[in-house]
């Protein structure tokens, strides 16, 4: 059921069930933070491995002690400068947190998200709430609620409308190693921004660690349709040229006879516009039971990283 009440989202979570709430980046699947039930849930729905924390979302930054403790301060400076927002920070955890929500791992990740709605859902509970991206493991996450409700059906008795993601990709994550900042995922606030508040930031990229360590597992934000990521778009349509062909394109159409449908996410080239369309263009193309989607790679800076980044991991095979 698709609704606006807050009251019916309060009940249902105060009875460890769990419901899709709307935030800046894409749609959560939340229920209680403190509650083994209601993360039970969320695994159980999402079909997520039990090695993979989820992110708590708490009301405030002056909430943070509720869950994490020893805050180093660039994290409290990150906290202050981008909350609420799309930021994730990576803390050690207070023992109140269950194991099950940071996967037995010392550390908590922590947000404060910037939905109306959903603040004001969480100033009225009395728990933070612990949510994944509101789609089932490894595929396209939701930035609006006919995107969760295409997901999981009747599966899911509460989906909370807060109308399209403004920013559309998921949140930026930073950690902190020997007092030092870590990103763990690109995301919603580009690296530049970032380094603009703390200074240098260490980058973890996917051969730094283990492929089972959080965040870091490579096919993800995947179309269930075969897709290429290539600088050569005009190359790409001549290798499939006489299969149903699909375009990802950043600004600019392409004229060609082979093309079945195309996405353009900023005909205006503004990155920020083109974040934010990049899922519901990648939902509408996999729809269209296409042979193959080629997507444009973007230029590699600020948010065309994480757009790349999100791309890449979804031609992963
Ligand atoms: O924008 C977002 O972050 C959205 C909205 C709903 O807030 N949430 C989201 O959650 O993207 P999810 O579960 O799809 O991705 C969370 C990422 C995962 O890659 C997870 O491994 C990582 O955060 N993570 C969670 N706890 C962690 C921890 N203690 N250490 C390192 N990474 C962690
Ligand atoms: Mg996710």
């Amino acid at each position: 059921m698709i609704v606006t009440d807050i009251d019916i989202a309060k009940q249902a979570l105060n009875a460890d069930d769990i419901i899709a709430i709307p935030t800046e980046t894409v749609y959560g699947l939340a229920g209680n933070a403190f509650s083994n039930t209601a993360i039970e849930k969320i695994s159980r729905l999402k079909q997520r491995p039990f090695f993979n924390p989820l992110i708590v979302h708490i009301k405030s930054a002056a909430a943070i002690d509720e869950v994490a403790t020893d805050i180093p301060d660039i994290a409290q400076k990150l906290g202050n400068t981008f909350w609420p927002g799309p930021l994730t920070l990576i803390l050690k955890k207070k023992s109140n947190v269950p194991d099950l929500v940071t996967a037995g791992k010392p550390t908590v990740a922590v947000r404060v998200p910037n939905h109306p709605i959903t603040l004001n859902l969480l100033q009225q509970l009395d728990f933070p709430l612990a949510a994944p991206s509101a789609n089932p493991f490894g595929s396209i996450s939701p930035t609006s609620a006919a995107h969760v409700h295409n997901y999981f059906k009747t599966d899911l008795t509460v989906i909370l409308d807060g109308g399209n993601c403004e920013n559309g990709v998921e949140s930026t994550i930073v950690g902190f190693e020997d007092n030092q900042a870590v990103l763990y995922r690109h995301g919603a606030i580009s690296l530049e921004e970032i380094e603009a508040t703390i200074g240098k930031v260490i980058i973890k990229s996917k051969n730094d660690v283990d492929p089972t360590a959080p965040g870091m597992l490579t096919r993800h934000y995947a179309p269930s349709t075969d897709m290429y990521l290539t600088t050569n778009v005009a190359e790409y349509i001549q290798l499939f040229a006489g299969k149903k062909i699909g375009l990802l394109l950043f600004k600019e159409s392409i004229d060609n006879t082979f093309v079945t449908h195309q996405e353009i996410l900023s005909k205006t080239g503004n990155m920020k516009e083109a974040t934010k369309e990049l899922y519901a263009a990648l939902h509408r193309l996999d729809q269209l039971k296409l042979d193959v989607i080629i997507a444009e790679k973007f230029p590699d800076n600020n948010l065309g990283k994480t757009i790349n980044d999100r791309l890449q991991r979804g031609v992963e095979k």
